[in-house]
């Protein structure tokens, strides 16, 4: 009998935690699967609501740690994990993608030398200037198991020096979620209660430091948002991070002003899924929301400089535009006047990853 603490703690965490806490519980004879919370996301849209969606069973164990500096977190959640490792006493941790959360629980249970698996390991943006980034190299260094999503993250691991005994190619454990869940998600008031009726709209996230932090790129990419949303409408979900800095940034009027950027509060699973896999566009600067739209074939534009998922452009319908104001409205109309291509099945990203992984730790 294997006992695992999994680890959640900010939203993207919790559709990649989810198949993995369920195939355990498939096989309860083999696996005891904990599931720890660290509470760096708190409120209820960015948290709750994907308990609910996903069928995530409640944390537990809660950490309660809240949003603070980068080192702070990092240091107030190892602080707290480390007594939930030193009484539990697992087997394993598993943690998953790159937020705060994942390294400081990675870097807790290697302290206590409990073993720890990575899963989503060896991707790389080579932006060091990105937390996450900084976040996904010290995991994996540190991590004794790492659960690579595609070819090129295995590539990046060995270029890197780590073993390959230490690295399983398993897939990509989001798109298990998105497999499931996405029936369900067709049920979804969403579209009418945003007064959508048809295909014809975009749907924008943004979020990331270097867009929101940083005013001239922010005005970029409202600029950029004024053009497109004279041609179709724009939802946009709003970041806690985002909502804030317009207010700091004296931006409220600004965007109130864009009649086409609906402005919504943050959307759960299903509400989101049901949104996105429908729309004629995507705009974001998230990592997770390039693979699933790749997925299903709609075409996305990734407001970033680069990409630590580099085989959603080579085979899926992702495109890296950067905050450069006429290269977002170009890349937005190329993209709304073309017919979208149908979907590349990718290797792996298959439905099956969380299987695959409990199948490895079981040997
Ligand atoms: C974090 C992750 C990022 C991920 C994103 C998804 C890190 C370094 N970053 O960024 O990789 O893409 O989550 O959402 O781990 N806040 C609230 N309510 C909440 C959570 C946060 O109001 O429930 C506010 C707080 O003011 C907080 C700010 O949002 O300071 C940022 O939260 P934080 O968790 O630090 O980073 P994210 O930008 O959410």
């Amino acid at each position: 009998m294997l006992k695992i603490i999994n680890v959640v703690g900010a939203r993207p965490n919790f559709m990649k935690v989810a198949p993995i806490v369920e195939a355990m519980k498939r096989r309860e004879r083999e696996f005891t699967p904990l599931l720890v919370h660290t509470g760096q996301h708190y409120d209820a849209d960015m948290s709750d609501a994907f308990f609910r969606d996903l069928d995530l069973p409640a944390p537990d164990i809660h950490l309660g740690v809240g949003s603070a500096p980068r080192e702070q977190q990092l240091a107030a959640i190892a602080e707290r994990f480390e007594p939930v490792i030193a009484r539990e006493k697992p087997d394993w941790v598993i943690v998953v993608g790159d937020v705060n959360s994942t390294l400081a629980c990675a870097r807790a249970a290697n302290k206590l030398g409990v073993r720890v698996a990575h899963v989503e390991a060896g991707l790389r943006s080579y932006d060091s200037s990105m937390p996450e980034e900084a976040n996904r190299v010290e995991t994996d260094r540190i991590a004794d198991l790492l659960f690579t999503p595609s070819a090129g993250a295995g590539e990046n691991l060995l270029a890197e020096g780590i073993a390959s005994e230490r690295i399983r190619l398993v897939g990509n454990i989001m798109i298990d979620s998105l497999k499931k869940h996405l029936e369900r998600a067709q049920q979804s008031q969403i579209k009418g209660n945003l007064g959508l009726s048809n295909k014809d709209y975009a749907v924008l996230t943004l979020h990331r430091p270097a867009n929101v932090d940083e005013p001239k790129a922010f005005q970029q990419i409202l600029d950029a948002l004024e053009e497109i949303s004279r041609r179709l409408p724009i939802v946009f979900p709003l970041h806690p991070r985002t909502r804030k800095n317009i207010s700091r940034f004296d931006l409220s009027e600004r965007v109130k002003s864009l009649s086409g950027l609906r402005m919504i509060e943050p959307l759960g699973y299903l509400d989101f899924l049901s949104l996105y896999s429908e729309a004629r566009l995507v705009l974001t600067d998230s990592g997770g929301i390039q693979e699933e739209t790749t997925v299903l074939g709609i075409p996305c534009l990734t407001l970033r400089e680069n990409t630590e998922r580099p085989i959603t452009v080579t085979l899926g319908t992702n495109k890296i535009v950067g905050t450069d104001t006429a290269t977002i409205v170009s890349e937005a109309f190329a993209a709304l006047d073309s017919v979208p291509k149908p979907p590349v099945p990718i290797p792996l990203w298959d439905g099956h990853t969380a299987e695959r992984i409990v199948d490895i730790l079981a040997l």
